[in-house]
């Protein structure tokens, strides 16, 4: 069974359109990675997978259950939460707790008793990222890479079967961008099923089976392999993700 099926999910905020008419279908066990330029609404349906924007018209399906406003609180009490993980793409939004162990052991808490217990999942997923000398640390104080780092964790700590991360690697260098994508393919190994978004190309081969691309009028324009795709020079000119002149840059990405 699919993870999630979309049909005809349209978003309109006062009317405008901002997601038109979007069908896709996501596989479990599977990677797929959205581009396309700024504002084309990539952002927007994460929040809508994630369950965080229900204000949306067509039909989308989770695990074959129709997920929409009314089905909604049903689907959150059997642990939505739990089994979707959801990063924002803005990690300061998503970051709300004063040190990194509580940011943590946020999402555990609500479902362990037991504080040791507790303990020993934060410490096993912050030495995974390198984060254990931070753990007393005001989150405030972290530098961009670190924030990121964090939010991933708070949402790996979790075990969630669907993993949708919105620009997961910005603000990290180049060498964490590589461990992230080692931690993300190792996760997908185990079954797990990964959304991202990104604008990165290198990123998309490193961690999308599949790539969605849409377009600056917010349509999905094209579903396919990710290597396919970035083959297609013309329906990534088309979506305004390159321009003409891209090849001169492309060495430097
Ligand atoms: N609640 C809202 N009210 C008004 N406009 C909105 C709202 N939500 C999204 N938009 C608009 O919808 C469009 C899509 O936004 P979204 O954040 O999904 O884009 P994106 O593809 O993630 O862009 P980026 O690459 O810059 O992150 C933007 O023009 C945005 O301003
Ligand atoms: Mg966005």
């Amino acid at each position: 069974m699919n993870v999630y099926m979309a049909k005809n999910l349209t978003f309109k905020v006062n009317n405008k359109i901002i997601l038109d008419n979007l069908n896709f279908e996501i596989e479990k066990g599977k990677s797929y990675a959205l581009i396309g330029c700024n504002g084309s609404g990539k952002t927007t349906l994460m929040k809508i997978l994630a369950g965080v924007e229900l204000n949306f018209e067509g039909e989308l399906y989770f695990f074959g259950r129709r997920l929409d406003k009314s089905t909604f609180g049903k689907l959150f009490e059997e642990g939505f939460y739990k089994k979707v993980g959801y990063m924002f793409q803005d990690t300061d939004l998503q970051l709300f707790n004063l040190n990194v162990f509580d940011e943590i052991a946020f999402g555990p808490r609500q479902y362990i008793a037991d504080e040791k217990e507790i303990e020993k999942r934060v410490l096993e997923v912050s030495k995974l990222f390198g984060l254990e000398n931070l753990l007393q640390n005001d989150i405030l104080t972290l530098s961009g890479g670190e924030k990121k780092k964090v939010a991933l964790a708070s949402i790996l700590v979790n075990n969630p079967d669907v993993l949708i991360l919105d620009e997961p690697t910005n603000d990290l260098d180049p060498k964490s961008i590589r461990f992230i994508a080692k931690v993300l393919g190792e996760l997908k190994n185990t079954g797990k099923t990964i959304i991202i978004s990104t604008h990165r190309f290198d990123v998309l081969l490193l961690l999308a089976d599949f790539t969605i691309v849409i377009s600056s009028d917010h349509r999905i324009l094209r579903i396919g392999k990710t290597d396919e795709i970035l083959k297609e020079r013309e329906l990534l000119v088309e979506a305004n993700v390159i321009d003409e002149e891209f090849e001169i840059f492309r060495k430097y990405l």
